[in-house]
């Protein structure tokens, strides 16, 4: 196939401040310089995926001003294909507002701009895409319906499904999580998904593979993840490293998964690499800025 990983999703500019302390509802507080680099869950993964050597596409939606600008420059940089990246006129692109603690830990809101109008239509015209494709890689910052048309063709091709239903929605319909091989969820989307307030995550993976996931991995941060298939529940433990700035680690973890599944390795392997991968990206500010080569892993 043409292309190891396609990713359909979301493209945001990252707008980001460096506070002391976060403030409450009514506070002002004054924060860093304001940092703009290229993030988006989508353009995340496929940035991850293609600093590692995979042959990358991204099919997602930006607007005609400077942020589409700097979202298309990050690609470049990655060296993902760009055919698949629409450009809408009179649209702005998406916007990403981030805090970042003293912790390196994040608060983000969105505003979807032009990924709101990423559409099922962009997706069917895209289908050769889809079809050139080994893994194709989705999360929840598009429109559920163009989620859904995805998963739909990638089925129809016979292209495996990387679901991270990223940020989580109330709850997945049983034909997604029949196609996700893996689903992959943090702590909170796990509980949310699972509908199991307690427990752990090797309970959360059960319950979501009995509602329907062929495979689920549960990132844990810097406790490492957890991957559930038929061969098995396998712990990989984390990489202990200094944590700057923990934006965007999930999508370079699931872009250097799809990465390892594409090349047809095991997940149990798959997760091990790619929790390195989310390690060495929380080492450096930044998303897609702080994602490793293969030469820079920990
Ligand atoms: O997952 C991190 C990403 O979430 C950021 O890059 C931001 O754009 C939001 O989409
Ligand atoms: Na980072």
């Amino acid at each position: 196939r043409a292309y190891d990983v396609l990713v359909v999703g979301s493209a945001n500019a990252d707008l980001t401040v460096r506070v002391a302390r976060r403030p409450g509802a009514g506070e002002t507080v004054l924060g860093s310089d304001l940092v703009e680099s290229a993030g988006g869950k989508g353009a995340n993964q496929a940035a991850a995926a293609a600093r590692l050597g995979a042959r990358t596409a991204l099919l997602a939606k930006v607007g005609d001003d400077a942020f589409g600008e700097l979202l298309l420059a990050g690609q470049r940089a990655a060296g993902t294909e760009l055919r698949h990246v629409l450009v809408e006129r009179g649209a702005r692109t998406g916007t990403a507002m981030i805090v970042v603690g003293p912790d390196g830990d994040n608060s983000i809101v969105v505003s979807p701009g032009a990924n709101a109008r990423l559409s099922p239509a962009d997706v069917t015209d895209a289908r050769e895409a889809v079809a050139a494709a080994s893994v194709v890689s989705l999360q929840w910052e598009i429109p559920p319906e163009t989620v859904r048309t995805a998963v739909a063709l990638a089925r129809e091709c016979g292209t495996r499904v990387v679901l991270n239903p990223s940020p989580a929605p109330e709850r997945l319909e049983g034909e997604l999580l029949a196609a996700a091989d893996p689903l992959v969820v943090n702590e909170h989307e796990a509980r949310q998904l699972s509908g199991r307030a307690d427990g752990g995550p090797a309970e959360w993976a059960g319950a979501l593979r009995a509602l329907g996931a062929r495979s689920v991995v549960v990132t844990l941060g810097g406790d490492g993840a957890l991957a559930a298939d038929d061969g098995g529940t396998v712990a990989v433990a984390g990489v202990p490293v200094t944590a700057v700035d923990t934006t965007g680690a999930g999508d370079a973890f699931t872009g250097a998964l799809a990465t390892r599944l594409a090349a047809g390795e095991a997940l149990a392997d798959a997760v091990r690499f790619a929790v390195r991968v989310g390690a060495a990206s929380v080492t450096k500010a930044g998303a897609q800025p702080s994602y490793p080569t293969p030469g820079e892993l920990p």
